[in-house]
């Protein structure tokens, strides 16, 4: 949905976008955005913290992962790792994957300001250079998912390097938020546009056209269909409630909204076989 950060113009439009114009808007995007995201952000998740969304859920509360200590993990739309720093400090062997490079140059900063380090690879979600069952979880959070159109070559993949019984979960904006405007306040919580329309939200550079920025959308039918259909056994659907007291506005996450709508959708699951 909206960027949250002043940026250059830019026109939106709900149009459909292939695989190869979202990675090519969202890397340079998120770039661009990286260094304001981290100063924006980084005290919230924590150098070493893992939390699935603004609502501060963490995973040590969560425990959607079912234990990471010993396990090798891979997270995907890593950032600037703080998440898998966590796992580490857990015990876990974790690797991040991100499309943005100036993300893993903060990653690589908080590695060595922590001195908790984690391997890191700039790649795309739809392509994992891994070999195949290479990781006993694979997680996301607020990663690649909602970014990438080609999603089922993205379960697909993350399927492939799992091994049998891995684990899967993720975090993602929860569908239920697409009907309605992406503003934290009151205009935030009027229905105004259908939950069923899939077609993604682009923003386009307003002098060039060029797309700079995509948003994809599924309903939660077509996330529980897509994962039984790669052979996941959905075993998580988190949906956070907005903490009392919790008085953080990100993007069109708020209280005002927490309160009312769910924010954020939790999946997790197993891989059968
Ligand atoms: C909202 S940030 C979340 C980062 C981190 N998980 C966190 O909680 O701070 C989304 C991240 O996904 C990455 N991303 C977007 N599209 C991606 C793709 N196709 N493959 C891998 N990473 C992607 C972005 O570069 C960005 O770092």
């Amino acid at each position: 949905m909206q960027q949250e950060w002043p940026q250059r113009p830019v026109r939106v439009e709900r149009r459909q976008v292939d695989e190869a114009e979202s990675r090519h808007a969202n890397g340079p995007d998120w770039d661009r955005y990286a260094d304001e995201y981290q100063a924006t952000h980084g005290e919230f998740l924590g150098d070493i913290g893992f939390v699935w969304g603004p609502e501060g859920l963490t995973e040590a509360e969560a425990g959607v992962l079912h234990g990471v200590a010993g396990r090798d993990v891979l997270e995907v739309g890593s950032g600037a790792g703080q998440c898998s720093r966590w796992v580490r400090a857990q015990g876990g062997h974790p690797v991040g994957l991100d499309l943005s490079a100036r993300q893993l140059q903060h990653s690589r900063r908080i590695d060595e300001a922590t001195g908790v380090v984690v391997p890191s690879v700039v790649a795309t979600a739809t392509a994992l250079p891994f070999a195949d069952a290479s990781f006993d979880v694979v997680f996301s959070s607020f990663g690649a998912l909602q970014f990438v159109a080609d999603l089922d070559g993205c379960v697909a993949e993350t399927a492939r390097v799992l091994r049998p019984g891995g684990r899967f979960a993720f975090s993602i904006t929860h569908p239920t938020r697409w009907m309605f405007p992406d503003d934290p306040d009151e205009p935030g919580l009027t229905a105004s546009q259908s939950y069923w329309d899939r077609t993604p939200y682009v923003e386009l550079d307003d002098e060039t056209g060029v797309v700079a920025y995509v948003e994809h959308h599924r309903t939660l039918g077509d996330w529980v269909a897509l994962l039984a259909g790669h052979g996941f056994v959905i075993t998580d659907l988190r949906e956070p409630e907005w903490p009392e007291g919790h008085d953080r506005v990100w993007g069109g996450w708020s209280g005002t909204r927490g309160r009312l709508t769910p924010g954020t959708a939790i999946f997790g699951a197993r891989l059968g076989g």
